[in-house]
């Protein structure tokens, strides 16, 4: 009998299935077109012995040895509703229906009990790492009961990316733990991404250097601390030539992004939590904007184009790209200090107890995120010494001091130019926010007091409420 069933043969779907099926398991699979399951098993050569064809999810019921895991891999949304509704028809008692794609985790939360009712175990499982991942070996963020985890835990453990020889999945939680997780590990993306496009925006209009310089930099720091997956496809996305037109292919792309929510949802998610993640709110709101062409456009022509090119200690490109990787390196530890934070602040509201180490450990290979970064982040989490923001652990304080600068010299010099740097610059305003031990709230909340008695506490009497007088309050 089958070890798993597999519902939804997209392109995630198959690839998770042939990754399982190269590890040894055998898995029943299931697609609402039953050609698509038949042409999915006939092309997977020798794997095929290991995949049953399943034309009915009775016959894929019927396929898999109880209690039967089943993975469902369909567009997030209603669409795992009724996929679920429909599937959890053919189950019983104690088996586990496993949602794998990019489910908002509110979602997986209501799942979870929904199912329960029905003595079925819902696992809410995020898996990173697009096609190559899903295939080769993806990041694998489970949430659930334990129970039902440890029913497929060899099966991900074995078909997960391995860092050092440790496999890249783990139950993060509880109910919607392991989407929340991904969910934020999708907003450090979007961090991330921006940032490149940032930096690669200085290079390019602030500095004019051509594409292949610039893969090439890319490239060199892929062997410093930058060191990610993110940063090599930068160097080899700007290394491509477009074969109709002999120019970079980035030249001829239409400068909007795309999105399909998961940074908005942990944008949203940090706000609900009062955590602060400004640069992944930057890098949302950058995709928004991108997406404005016309106005953009228009509003070019409307103020005239900014001058954009750096005449200042960057524009002499003396050491200039050591200052953008430090940078970005800067940027990148703000960043990280915020979801990480924002995961923590998740923890305690819905008693999750998220492990933030194993968590790193398990982004460390296999997701869009990987980087050599995130093997010092588990580190710090793994020295036994408890962590607060990752900004004021070590080695990040330390690299932080020593960056900081280069990261202000680059904001500064880009805002003088009119180089938009939305990301570094909530970075950097996170960091000054952040040791900036009297900040100026005491005027806010003067305010609130004065237009609606909201009341403030004085330094000099704490923790009683006081109020103005205010002079010439009507
Ligand atoms: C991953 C990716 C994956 C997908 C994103 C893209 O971890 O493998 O994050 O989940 O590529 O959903 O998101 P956008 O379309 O929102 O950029």
């Amino acid at each position: 009998m089958a070890d798993i069933g597999l519902v939804g043969l997209g392109v995630m779907g198959a690839n998770l299935a042939l990754n399982m099926a190269e590890k040894g398991y055998s898995v029943a699979v299931h697609n609402r077109t039953t050609s698509k399951t038949d042409a999915f098993v006939a092309n997977a050569g020798s794997l095929a012995e290991k995949l049953t064809p399943c034309p009915t999810l009775t016959a894929l019921a019927e396929a898999v040895d109880p209690p039967r895991p089943v993975v469902i891999m369909v567009k997030a949304g209603d669409a795992v509703d009724q996929q679920a509704d429909v599937l959890a028809g053919h189950l019983g008692e104690g088996d586990i229906l496993i949602d794998a794609g990019n489910a908002n985790f509110h979602d997986t939360r209501r799942r979870v009990r929904v199912y329960a009712e029905r003595n079925i175990d819902f696992l809410g499982v995020g898996v990173s790492g697009g096609e190559e991942g899903a295939r080769h070996g993806p990041s694998v963020m489970a949430g659930g009961d334990p129970k039902a985890w440890a029913r497929v835990e060899a099966i991900f453990t074995d078909i997960a990316a391995k860092f050092a020889g440790e496999s890249c999945a783990a139950l993060v939680g509880p109910e919607g733990a392991g989407h929340f997780v991904k969910t934020i590990h999708n907003g450090i993306e979007y961090a991330d991404m921006q940032m490149i496009a940032e930096i690669y925006g200085i290079m390019r209009d602030g500095l004019g250097l051509p594409t292949e310089e610039m893969s090439g930099i890319f490239d060199a720091w892929n062997g410093g601390p930058l060191k990610s997956y993110l940063i090599e496809i930068t160097a080899t996305v700007l290394g491509t030539t477009d074969p109709r037109t002999g120019k970079p292919l980035v030249d001829i792309i239409l400068d909007t992004a795309g999105q399909k929510g998961t940074g908005r949802w942990s944008v949203i998610e940090a706000q609900h939590l009062g955590a602060p993640a400004t640069v992944i709110e930057a890098a949302v709101a950058a995709r928004n904007l991108s997406s404005r062409k016309a106005s953009r456009v228009a509003d070019e022509a409307l103020f005239g184009p900014a001058p954009r090119k750096l005449d200042g200690a960057l524009g002499a490109r003396e050491g200039a790209m050591t200052v953008l990787e430090e940078a970005m390196l800067a940027g990148k530890i703000a960043a990280y200090a915020q979801g990480f934070a924002v995961m923590a602040q998740a923890s305690q509201a819905f008693d999750w107890s998220l492990p933030l180490g194993t968590i790193a450990k398990i982004w460390r290979a296999g997701c869009i995120i990987r980087s050599s970064f995130l093997d010092d982040i588990a580190s710090t989490y793994d020295s036994g010494s408890a962590v607060g923001n990752l900004m004021t652990a070590e080695p990040f304080t330390g690299m932080l001091k020593a960056t900081q600068a280069s990261l202000r010299r680059v904001v500064a010099e880009a805002s003088l130019k009119g180089i938009p740097v939305p990301a570094l610059s909530s970075a950097l305003a996170y960091f000054d926010f952040a040791r900036t031990a009297r900040s100026t709230a005491d005027l806010t909340q003067a305010q609130r007091d004065f237009f609606g008695a909201h009341g403030f506490e004085r330094i000099d009497e704490p923790g009683k409420e006081a109020h103005g007088p205010w002079s010439n309050a009507t």
